[in-house]
């Protein structure tokens, strides 16, 4: 009833609104303040992957996000804990966290620098977390050549034929296809037989 009557009555039920309406604001706002001061460790938004492998004529960007309160900050380090730095034309921790390759010459390819496990650590007075191990590799655009060695086999009989790829390359080489010289072709579909 006392509260039609404020509704009704447009002095006093209008004061006791603002008075409302303050202590609602007052409420939430004392609430965000709170939120702001809660401490929360670092957790991973965006955590690099276990592998990276890339061209020189490509580079790469592992990418390292995290949020926490207060924000914390990223930094890389080597397997051995030590933190990385700047490798000027070869290597770079860009401010947003990401670790950055970019294309390099044949004769710059440093084994620290593009044949390293990585992983990146956020940390603030909250806490710190790690990143799993990033296993990082860089290979060097070169000219290479696939060879099949003959194979016999009585007639009616299996051969099995075998796509003989450097080994420099053959980490990175996936075979997609048989030609025959009659221009047949095989895929991994065919499950490659004849
Ligand atoms: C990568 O290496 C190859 C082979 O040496 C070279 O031809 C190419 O120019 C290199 N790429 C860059 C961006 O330097």
């Amino acid at each position: 009833m006392g509260l039609s009557r404020m509704i009704r009555e447009p002095p006093g039920g209008c004061n006791v609104g603002r008075i409302a309406v303050f202590i609602f604001i007052s409420f939430i706002l004392f609430n965000v303040t709170l939120a702001e001061d809660e401490l929360m460790g670092p957790v991973f938004v965006k955590e690099p992957p276990n592998r990276v492998d890339f061209s020189n004529g490509t580079g790469a960007q592992v990418e390292c996000q995290a949020r926490g309160n207060p924000q914390p900050d990223i930094i890389w380090v080597r397997g051995d804990g030590t933190a990385v730095g700047d490798v000027p034309g070869l290597r770079q921790v860009l401010p947003n966290g990401n670790l950055v390759f970019p294309p390099f010459r044949a004769e710059d390819y440093r084994q620290e620098v593009h044949a390293q496990v990585y992983s990146c650590l956020a940390t603030s007075p909250a806490g710190s977390v790690h990143s799993r191990d990033v296993n990082v590799r860089a290979v060097v655009a070169q000219y290479y050549d696939t060879d099949v060695n003959k194979e016999y086999a009585i007639r009616g009989n299996s051969a099995i034929l075998k796509c003989v790829v450097p080994s420099f390359v053959a980490d990175f080489v996936k075979v997609l296809s048989w030609h025959t010289d009659q221009g047949e072709e095989f895929t991994p579909t065919d499950d490659y037989g004849i």
